[in-house]
């Protein structure tokens, strides 16, 4: 079986020859040859320029043959941008946006779902560039950021404070709350709906990076409106949940993904007893900082770890519990891969 059905069967919880792999941020500042593309152009230029982000994307499985799925060179905070909520890099690192939303009128004049689609359409050109390339061998990734998440790069403007002004919003100004939420999620489903349509991607993952903010009133904050977009995806492709920082895998379960991506703070098969009898396909999650290891034993040892952890059954992806830290080390990464290769049946 070739990588793109292996993951596809993963997915289905059908059986495979190996567990499927990848990585977030496994494009990226790791790999010198995008480093090197860096030096010549700005991030946001990459991002928008179908061919460039194309190679970015491509970077990773050329290097590491063994990578199961590429995912789509982008970035969350493309949505906010197509809603006119611009943003940079900070000196340094971080992010900032460019101006901040804090009036309902600001959220009456969010330009409609289908313009955020026709704006974003240079993610879908990149994505057919990518496609063309993998030919089937290799499944290609699109993904979001969550309605949750992206509110509060735009309500929070990049300070994040604990999501006060958002959380405040939510609770003092219920109806300008639910009017963003309903106007971020149809953004979002347009944006998802663009790669699958028109981009072609196999399966798509929804980032909420912040869920930890929203922990008090989940359902509410957030889950309610990741089901929305899950609604709009409508089953055309497997959708892939990652919400850092949260331990209810209950309301994960219940949003209608089709796997959840699972941060590292709980050993796999905890996390599959605590959502049994339910069955949902789950990924995860070696913990990032053993990417930082100069000893490559234990990143074996660390990687077949989670292996056993999760043997004797079908749906389960590899990937680590969030992106690829900045400073991990290229032979890491490789010992990661082989172990998973070396566990062919
Ligand atoms: O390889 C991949 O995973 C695909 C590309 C990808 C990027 N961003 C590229 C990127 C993906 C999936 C994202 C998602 C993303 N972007 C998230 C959700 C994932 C997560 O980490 O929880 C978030 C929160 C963002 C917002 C964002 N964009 C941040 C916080 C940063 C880092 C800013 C900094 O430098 O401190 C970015 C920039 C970014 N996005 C880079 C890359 C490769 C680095 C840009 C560069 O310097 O080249």
């Amino acid at each position: 079986m070739n990588s793109r059905e292996r993951f596809l069967s993963a997915c289905r919880f059908l059986a495979t020859d190996r567990v499927p792999v990848w990585a977030m941020r496994q494009a990226g500042r790791i790999l010198p040859e995008y480093r090197a593309l860096r030096e010549r152009r700005p991030f946001v230029e990459i991002v928008r320029t179908p061919e460039l982000a194309a190679e970015a994307t491509l970077q990773p499985v050329r290097r590491f043959g063994t990578l199961d799925a590429a995912i789509t060179f982008s970035d969350i905070l493309v949505v906010p941008e197509a809603l006119g909520f611009a943003y940079h890099f900070k000196e340094g690192s971080g992010i900032a946006m460019e101006r901040r939303l804090d009036t309902l009128a600001q959220i009456d004049a969010l330009p409609p779902p289908e313009l955020v689609r026709e704006r974003l359409d240079y993610i879908a050109q990149a994505q057919r560039i990518v496609k063309d390339a993998l030919a089937g061998t290799k499944a290609l990734l699109g993904f979001a950021g969550s309605p949750w998440t992206l509110a509060l790069y735009m309500v929070q403007g990049g300070h994040f404070d604990d999501g006060a002004r958002l959380r405040d919003l939510a609770k003092n100004e219920p109806a300008a709350f639910e009017k963003l939420m309903e106007k971020l999620s149809d953004a979002v489903a347009q944006n998802l709906l663009l790669q699958i349509e028109a981009g072609g991607v196999d399966a798509v993952q929804i980032f909420d990076s912040w869920a930890a903010y929203a922990a008090d009133d989940y359902q509410g904050l957030s889950a309610k409106w990741i089901s929305r977009v899950i609604n709009a995806v409508g089953g055309r492709v497997p959708v892939i949940v990652f919400a850092k920082g949260l331990d209810d895998y209950g309301i994960l379960a219940g949003t209608g993904a089709n796997v959840l991506s699972v941060d590292s703070r709980l050993p796999m098969s905890v996390v599959r007893e605590r959502l049994a009898p339910q069955k949902i396909v789950l990924q995860g999650n070696l913990d990032p900082a053993v990417l930082l290891e100069t000893d490559l034993e234990t990143v074996r040892s660390r990687t077949r770890a989670v292996l056993d952890d999760m043997a004797g059954g079908n749906g389960f992806i590899f990937n680590l519990g969030h992106g690829v830290p900045v400073g991990a080390r290229l032979e890491a990464f490789a010992a990661m891969l082989e172990t998973l290769e070396a566990s062919k049946k």
